[in-house]
Parts: structure tokens; sequence; C-alpha cells
């Protein structure tokens, strides 16, 4: 069980809390029946986020502090679509996790290695009036005409990834229908984080290296942090990134870090920090929610085959199928760095200066009040597109239109390729992955 009513006292000493283990491995497959508990118990409801206690801890405290010293253990939970289309984009709530902490508290904090802290400071973290001039640098590049002139290559690389399928299975002596692929891995993951790294300009030689670099952020590892191998990985990622700047600031390319150095080179608009923050930020947040898109829209239309055969016979569709997919079981569950900057009322509840706030997307987007039938997957919903599985306000999703556009894209030439693709493991046996992040680790199909 994910809520437990009794279970913790809060720190007053009386009343009774609602438990919401986050960083339970299981968490995310009862996490919508945990959801529903808190919109029934009412709009805002005060939950405790239990914190682990494992060996790593103590053996790597920095780690903790660069990346999941968050938002202490008690929160504020908004559940219901209008406090959380509202919340998402009030001003009175900070998403920077230092904003409130006075001189004592952050001396308290065990130290983050200077090299990384660009990597936990991030157009995320960063309120206005920052934020407004760091996403100005960054928002022409993503807007949805500019994505759209990347549609061919897109198209391109999805049919390339699907030939290497084939090829793949047809050396192993597969036949049509029966051949085989996990794809996540073949798939939903190379084709997001080519693209990303295509756009970035991360030349295609390094692309593995980078790969190795990122690939523990996804883990869940509860407020336990990541661990040293991971921190050394990081390291050697914000190295080979400033080496990269450096590079492109002599010998130029048609690419964004090239712009992002220009326009580093020619005013103060971003320092080299914030460059380096940024080009992490949009190359880890570029895929790895992408791809869990793209896995969890594949699903859902494989264990429902009646929405399957519209898309195939309306291809058309797969606008509605990504729209459905970020809606009914769309990759960030919740936004969980919220502080309120001053006492916030919301629904009656006052929410006191300082307070963490956790903003239920996932929650929000199955509210019947807001959705019919909101536990159907139904990809002709006139109004999925209302989700806020992209967040809302100021952090509004950067990558959004790209997004949409792999989504869309993936779905198209899948199953236009392959329209008999199937799973072969029971749906049954399917559970989601251990991760931050709503998807699957793999999704073994024939073809
Ligand atoms: C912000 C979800 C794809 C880059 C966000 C936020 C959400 C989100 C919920 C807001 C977080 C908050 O308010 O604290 C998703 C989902 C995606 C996706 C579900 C895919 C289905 C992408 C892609 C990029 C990207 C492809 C590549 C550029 C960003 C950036 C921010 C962001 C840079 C921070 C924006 C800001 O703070 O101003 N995303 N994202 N995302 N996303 Fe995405």
């Amino acid at each position: 069980a994910v809520t437990e009513d009794v279970s913790r006292r809060d720190a007053q000493g009386g009343e009774s809390i609602p438990v919401l283990n986050v960083g339970d491995p299981e968490f995310l497959g009862g996490a919508y029946e945990a959801y529903e508990a808190l919109r029934e118990k009412g709009p805002v409801v005060r939950v405790a986020i239990p914190v682990s206690t494992g060996s790593d801890e103590e053996e790597n405290p920095e780690g903790r502090t660069a990346f999941q010293e968050i938002y202490g253990k008690e929160v504020f939970f908004l559940s219901r679509y209008a406090e959380v289309f509202e919340a998402l984009r009030d001003e009175r709530f900070s998403s920077c996790p230092h904003a409130l902490k006075s001189a004592e508290e952050l001396a308290e904090e065990p130290v983050v290695a200077e090299e990384l802290k660009p990597l936990r400071d991030s157009l995320l973290t960063t309120d206005a009036p920052d934020h407004t001039r760091l996403r100005k640098l960054v928002q022409p590049s993503f807007t949805a005409q500019a994505m759209e002139a990347l549609r061919p290559r897109i198209v391109q690389l999805a049919q390339g990834l699907l030939d290497q399928a084939e090829a793949a299975a047809a050396a192993r002596g597969e036949k049509a229908g029966e051949r085989r692929m996990d794809l996540v891995e073949a798939f939903a993951y190379p084709l997001p984080v080519t693209v990303i790294s295509e756009l970035l300009g991360i030349p295609e030689a390094d692309r593995d290296r980078v790969r190795h670099w990122t690939e523990d952020l996804l883990i869940n590892r509860g407020s336990r942090g990541l661990d040293k191998a991971a921190l050394g990985k990081l390291q050697e990622f914000s190295t080979y990134l400033r080496a990269l700047f450096v590079e492109r600031r002599d010998r130029p390319a048609e690419d964004l870090i090239s712009r992002m150095v220009h326009a580093k080179e020619e005013g103060d608009a971003l320092s080299e920090d914030e460059l380096l923050s940024m080009v992490f930020l949009i190359y880890v947040a570029g895929h790895v929610t992408t791809v869990n898109l793209i896995g969890n829209g594949v699903f859902a239309l494989l264990t429902h085959p009646e929405q399957l055969e519209r898309f195939k016979a309306s291809p058309s569709l797969s606008r509605g199928v990504v729209e459905e997919t970020l809606r009914f079981w769309g990759p960030v569950d919740t936004v969980s760095g919220r502080i309120a900057k001053e006492d916030v009322e919301i629904a009656g509840t006052v929410i006191p200066k300082g307070s963490r706030v956790m903003c239920g997307l996932a929650a929000a987007s199955h509210d019947p009040a807001r959705f019919d039938h909101p536990e159907a997957f139904d990809i002709t919903r006139p109004d999925a597109g209302r989700h806020v599985a992209f967040g809302r306000g100021i952090h509004l999703c950067l990558g959004a239109p790209l997004a949409r556009l792999e989504g869309q894209i993936a779905f198209e030439v899948l199953f236009d390729r392959f329209p008999s693709l199937r799973l072969s493991r029971p749906a049954e046996e399917m559970s989601w992955g251990h991760k931050v992040l709503r998807g699957f680790d793999e999704i073994p199909v024939l073809f």
C-alpha cells in the first residue's frame, strides 16, 4: 500500500498523516490508487515522504546533496486538477530549493563539489528574473515551428532504427511475424537520444560515452542520492562538455551548443556554469522523458486493441495517441520542487511560508472532475490535450513541441511499418521500471 492513513504522527504530535512512499521501487505500480485516495481526502493534503537511511547515505553525503537533498519529509500534496493547474503557475511558489534556506541551514548542508553545482542548479530550479533571461536564450530554438523543420530527419532516424531491428532479426534467422526486439532498447530510447544529441551538436563518436555518463541519473534511489561511481561519471561528463565548448568557440558548427557558446562570448547573456547547466539539462530532459512517452504509448496501444485498430485505420490520430498517453500514463508523475515563498491559501488550507509543495500531474490528469472516465484510454478523447504532463507556467516544458513531434512520428512509423507488432510477454507480467519516471525498462515485442 502506498498511503497508510494512520502510520505517522505529524511533527507537532497529534494528527496522523498519510505516507507517500515515492522512494519505494514498487511505488509506481500502486500510484494511481494512492492519488485517488488523496483526491478524495481533499485538494490539499499534508503527506509524509519517508527518507530512507541506507548505508549509502553515510558513504555518499555529497551525492545526496547534489541531487536528492530535496524537499524534507512533510509536504503539501495537490492532487486535484483545478488546484494543480493553478499552483503550477502561481508565482508565490519558488522552484529553487535553496530560496528560503537561511545561511545557517545552507552552511549545514554537506558540501557539493564545485564542478557539480551547475548540474544541480538549472533553469528548472531558477526563479524569475534569472529564469526569464535564461529561458529567452533557448526558447526560440524549441518552438513548434523550429521543431517542424526536424520532421524529415526524425522520420529518417525512426525508419533507420527499424531497418536495424529488421536486419538484426534476419541475422538471427527470424522470419517476419516472429522477429523479436526490445522496443525500448531498439527504438524508444535511441530515437530521442539521437535527436537531442544532433540538435545540441554532440559528435556521434562521443555518444556512447555520454550515454554511459548519464545513465545512473535515472535509477530510483529514493532519497539516498547518487553513489560515488555515478558522481564520477557526471564529473567526466562536465569536463567533457567544458572541452566541447572551447572547441565550438573556436570552430562553430550549425548546432545549439555553438549558438549558446556564441551568446556567452558575445555578451553577458550567460556564464559558463549556466551554459554547462543548460546543456546538461536539455540533454537529459530531452530524452529520458520522451523514451517513456514512446514506450508507454506503444504499450497502451498494444493493450487496448480497439484503440490500436482505430489508430491503424486513421494514422492522423497519432496526435491523439500522444496526448492521451501523456494524460493516461505521463512520464512525470509529480512536480515536487515548489516551495511557498509566503503563506499561501489554497482551497481553504493555508500552506505556511517555507513549506514544500508537490503538484500531482498524474493525479490531476486522472481527476474525474476534469476528465470523463479518466481510467479509460481513449485516443479520440476531445480534451486529452488539457493534461498537465508538461507542467504549466514559466517552467512549462521547453521541449514539449519536440516531444510531441517525436511521439507522433514514432507511433506513425512503427505501426505503418509493422502493423502486426505485438507483445511477446503477457501484459500482466509487465510492470513499471524502478525508476524516477513512469516507464518500462523493456518492452519485448514480436514483429
Ligand atoms: C520542464 C515534462 C520532454 C526539456 C518540464 C516540466 C515537465 C516536463 C513536467 C516542468 C517541471 C516543473 O515545472 O518543475 C516532460 C515530458 C516530456 C518532456 C513529459 C516528454 C514526453 C522534454 C524534451 C526536452 C525537455 C524533449 C528537450 C529540450 C525541458 C526543460 C525544462 C522542462 C529544459 C525546464 C523548463 C524551465 O524550467 O523553464 N518537462 N518533458 N523536456 N523540460 Fe520537459
